[in-house]
């Protein structure tokens, strides 16, 4: 993409300096500015990038390491250039008990993508979120961060064509470089014995996630799991079970 090449993050820095200034102006602690500046920066160039972070460091006198470890925290941060628009749809039990995985498995197959990724043309990002606090009206979805409600696979297909065409009343989000297939930043930390195998939290897993019976699996088969199960029962003689033999209670 040609803009991508001639984006100079420089000139934005400079542009947006004096807005900057206002927000650290509002904070006793200048540390507080932190997410509201990189949101600033995210707003304007897409994504959260390394040059956006290590000027927020700067201008808050901040490691970098502070502000990175605070971005990675939150999923709403992108560390990598996401879709000119952002499609959320709800994975929460009142919507999937409404028809959402109906709708999840129709996003995917119309767009040709999965969950955290971006289509070819850079058009469109998909994201199967948590509850989003829209209960009364699922199943719903975000397109970037606005509202749609009462989802079926027609007034999906009806929203596809109006961001395509550019008529959904939704304004397209800044992309100052192309994204790649997903914008995900796997974070390399090693994970407890128990999380092995597990999906982290920015990849929950979308449709048939399994996260939660390998977690019990694993509980179920663990011998020591299972001894700890019965502390309580060793202890406290009015809870021991009846056994086979006509024993105690
Ligand atoms: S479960 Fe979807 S909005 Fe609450």
């Amino acid at each position: 993409m040609t803009a991508a090449a001639e984006f100079d993050f420089e000139s934005l820095r400079a542009r947006l300096q004096p807005e900057c200034e206002e927000i650290i102006g509002r904070y006793e602690d200048t540390r507080s500015a932190l997410i509201p500046l990189v949101r600033l920066f995210q707003e304007h160039e897409g994504y959260a990038s390394a040059q956006a972070l290590e000027a927020v460091a700067d201008m808050l006198r901040l490691p970098l390491a502070v502000v990175e470890s605070t971005v990675s925290f939150y999923t709403l941060f992108f560390r990598k250039p996401i879709g000119k628009y952002m499609l959320q749809p709800c994975r929460g039990l009142s919507c999937i008990i409404n028809g959402a995985e109906e709708i999840m498995a129709h996003f995917r197959a119309r767009l040709g993508i999965g969950h955290l990724q971006t289509t070819d043309d850079g058009l469109f990002s998909y994201e199967e979120v948590e509850c989003l606090a829209a209960c009364d009206r699922a199943p719903c979805m975000q397109v970037n961060w606005r509202f749609r409600y009462d989802l079926t696979p027609q007034n999906v297909d009806d929203l596809l064509a109006a961001l395509r065409g550019g008529a959904a009343g939704i304004a397209p989000l800044a992309q100052t470089k192309a994204p790649e297939k997903t914008w995900h930043v796997d974070h390399d930390v090693p994970r407890s014995a128990g999380g092995v195998g597990v999906s982290n939290p920015n990849n929950a897993g979308g449709v048939g996630d399994r996260s939660g019976v390998i977690m019990l699996d694993r509980v179920l088969a663990d011998p020591s799991f299972a001894e700890r199960s019965h502390e309580r029962l060793v202890h406290e003689s009015n809870l021991r079970p009846t056994t086979g033999d006509g024993g105690h209670h």
